[in-house]
C-alpha cells in the first residue's frame, strides 16, 4: 500500500544552508562561465532568481550597482542576508513559482536577471513553465538581458532514476513517484522556444556535460547530496523509514558513481546555460 501521497508543498523548507555548504558547495562555485557572461557593471540593477545562501550572488555584488536576491527558502535567505546583506545587496523570501504576481519586482526596472541552478525547481509545475519566462521578461528593462544556468535534459539522471526506484519500492506507483519528483530538466530546444514565446531573443544557448565530484565531508558525499537535493522524494516516505531510503538509494548508485582508482564519487551534472535579450 502506498503511503498517503504528499503534496509537493508539504516538503517544507528543507534547504538548510549548513547541509548545502556540506553537500553541494560546488553549485555556487562551478558556474564561472555564467558569472563571466554577466559582466556586472556599477550601473547594473541585477535580480538573482533562486539565490540560495547568497554564495553565488556574492560573485557579482561588488561589481554591480544593486542586487536583489530572491529565494523561496527562509533559511537560505536568512543566511544570505546575514553574510552578504548591505546597501548594495538585499535578499528577500519569494516563491518564484509565482514571480508574475510580485508587482514590486516584476516592474520593468532590472538591467539584468540572473539565475543559477534554481529554474529546474521553480519550473517543475506545468503552469510555472508557462509563467516564469514571461515574468522575468516583464521584470527587465527594454533590451535588458537574462542570464541563466540550470539542469538540462539528462541532469543527474542516475540519481533521479535511483530516487524513482526507491519510491516505487516504498509502495508508490510510478505515476505517483513522478508526481512527487520536484525537478524539470528541459532540452535546449524546449528552452529556446519557451524563451522566444515569452518575447526574448536568444543570444546564446548551450549544454555542458559537467561530471561533478561530490564532497568528502562527513555529512556530505553521496548520502548528503541525496538527503538534501532529493529531499522532496526522501521526505515522501514515512519519517522512520527515511534513513533506510537514503541508504537504499546510495547502494543502488554506489557502483555507478564511484571511480575505482581513488573511490571518489561523481554525479552527471548537465547544465543548460544561455543569454536571452528582451526585445
Ligand atoms: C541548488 S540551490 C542554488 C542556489 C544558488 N543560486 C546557488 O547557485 O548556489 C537551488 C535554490 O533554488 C531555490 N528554490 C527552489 N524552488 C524555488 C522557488 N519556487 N522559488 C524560489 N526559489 C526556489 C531553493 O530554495 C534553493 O536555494
Amino acid at each position: 500500500m502506498a503511503p498517503t501521497a504528499i503534496k509537493p508543498s508539504d516538503a517544507g523548507d528543507f534547504w538548510s544552508p549548513k547541509a548545502y555548504s556540506t553537500s553541494a558547495p560546488f553549485v555556487a562555485t562551478s558556474s564561472p562561465t555564467l558569472v563571466k557572461l554577466l559582466q556586472a557593471h556599477k550601473s547594473d540593477k541585477i535580480l538573482d532568481v533562486g539565490c540560495g545562501d547568497g554564495e553565488f550572488t556574492s560573485n557579482f555584488i561588488d561589481s554591480a550597482g544593486f542586487v536583489l536576491g530572491v529565494d523561496a527558502s527562509p533559511q537560505m535567505i536568512s543566511a544570505a542576508q546575514d553574510r552578504f546583506g548591505s546597501k548594495k545587496a538585499e535578499f528577500s523570501v519569494v516563491d518564484c513559482r509565482y514571480l508574475d504576481k510580485e508587482s514590486s519586482i516584476v516592474n520593468g526596472s532590472w538591467d539584468k536577471v540572473i539565475t543559477n541552478s534554481a529554474l529546474h525547481w521553480i519550473m517543475r509545475d506545468e503552469d510555472t513553465r508557462e509563467s516564469t519566462f514571461p515574468a522575468i521578461h516583464s521584470a527587465l528593462k527594454p533590451h535588458g538581458r537574462f542570464y541563466f544556468e540550470f539542469g538540462g535534459h539528462g541532469h543527474v539522471s542516475e540519481a533521479f532514476t535511483a530516487l524513482m526506484y526507491m519510491l516505487v519500492q516504498h509502495g508508490y506507483s510510478m505515476e505517483e513517484a513522478r508526481k512527487i519528483n520536484r525537478w524539470f530538466f528541459p532540452s535546449k530546444e524546449w528552452t529556446q522556444k519557451a524563451l522566444e514565446r515569452a518575447g526574448f531573443e536568444v543570444e546564446l544557448i548551450e549544454v555542458e556535460y559537467r561530471p561533478t565530484k561530490l564532497t568528502a565531508a562527513e555529512d556530505g558525499g553521496l548520502a548528503g547530496w541525496i538527503k538534501l537535493l532529493g529531499a522532496p522524494m526522501i521526505n515522501a516516505v514515512p519519517a522512520e523509514k527515511r534513513e533506510n531510503a537514503v541508504k537504499q538509494v546510495c547502494e543502488v548508485l554506489e557502483p555507478v558513481v564511484t571511480k575505482g582508482e581513488d573511490g571518489s564519487q561523481w554525479l552527471g551534472y548537465v547544465r543548460l546555460r544561455g543569454i536571452a535579450k528582451k526585445i
